[in-house]
């Protein structure tokens, strides 16, 4: 990203590795996961995808189009209150994508997830629909095939455009994305050093949930090698939590957007870069050369941020006379 190296780089390369163009409607880090998910689903004769996340999930979104390819059913156990529901951005895809889904209040989530997959399993058992219980984030033992696969492309990357050595930033929710990219790097022997920026939570629960998700991994893949995954979280980007976003987030899209032709979301890439940008700037990658942001998708959250958006849009904007 020429420009953006220009003005954030601080005499580092700053490079973009595209997962937000991995489809139209299929965009982003999940299609990775689902790639292999979806395989697994049709392999073993399941009728039905059932997965769950944020009313605005990228994940359920994914999902429910990846199901309509394939020709299965899906179901998605959304978290919402009611004033945040409205059919719009990923939530209207799931609807056109044909998934039926139920919504729990937010207050509800932790207490009745569980039991809600349990009875969904079983009713789709009986229905003779049997359902394959997908993760929030597709983030678990099938899912990390998706970025250990990314992490050998990003190494053809490299030898592609000469560069020797590099970090790589990406935004973690729900750890399945930096678990695999992780994994990886020390699998294929890359040059990498891969840091997840978290969107939620802190860098302890990341670490771990990296740690356990990968020993489940190679648990279930004996062809996986056993290897002491080293993770590494930064998680000074969270701000006041999961989906808040400060104006400052929402100015760094309207800057990059118009500056690169990139358009980061505010749930997650863009809180990932801005994290990244203040690293930069506060000299925690002294030393590195080449930074590679993997963007991993999101855009159709953006839809429900119009307001917060559209001030940032005003106040990165010099005033245009006669429009
Ligand atoms: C756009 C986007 N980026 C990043 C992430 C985080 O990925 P993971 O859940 O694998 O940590 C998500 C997860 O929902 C996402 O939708």
């Amino acid at each position: 990203m020429a420009r953006a190296t220009e003005r954030w780089g601080y005499g580092k390369r700053l490079w973009i590795k595209r997962d937000d163009l991995t489809g139209s409607v299929l965009t982003g880090n999940k299609i990775r996961k689902l790639e292999f998910i979806g395989a697994y689903a049709l392999a073993k004769g399941y009728r039905t995808l059932v997965t769950c996340g944020g009313v605005q999930s990228n994940h359920c979104r994914a999902t429910a189009l990846v199901a309509a390819q394939l020709g299965l059913e899906c179901h998605l156990v959304l978290r919402a209150d009611e004033r945040d529901a409205a059919a719009t951005g990923n939530l209207l895809l799931d609807m056109l994508a044909g998934a039926t889904y139920e919504v729990l209040p937010a207050a509800e989530w932790g207490r009745q997830l569980k039991s809600t997959y349990r009875h969904l399993e079983e009713a789709f058992r009986t229905q003779g629909r049997p359902a394959l219980m997908i993760p929030t984030g597709g983030s678990d033992s099938l899912g990390v095939w998706g970025y250990i696969s990314a992490a050998e492309e990003l190494g053809r990357d490299l030898l592609e455009n000469d560069v020797t050595s590099a970090v790589v930033a990406v935004a973690t929710g729900s750890a399945g994305t930096q678990t695999g990219l992780t994994a990886g790097a020390a699998m294929f022997n890359l040059p990498l050093r891969v840091i997840g920026y978290a969107v939620c939570d802190d860098a302890t629960w990341f670490n771990r949930r990296v740690a356990t998700d990968w020993a489940s991994s190679v648990e279930r893949w004996p062809s996986l090698p056993n290897i002491a995954l080293v993770p590494e979280t930064r998680d000074h980007s969270v701000g006041a939590g999961y989906g808040l976003a400060n104006a400052s987030t929402y100015e760094l899209i309207a800057e990059l957007a118009r500056l690169e032709g990139v358009v980061l979301d505010p749930v997650y890439t863009a809180k990932a870069f801005e994290g990244l940008l203040s690293d930069i700037q506060a000299g925690f990658y002294d030393g590195v050369d080449d930074i590679i942001f993997v963007h991993t998708g999101g855009v159709f959250g953006l839809f429900s941020h119009q307001e917060e958006l559209m001030c940032a849009i005003r106040s990165v904007q010099p005033e245009r006379r006669g429009h």
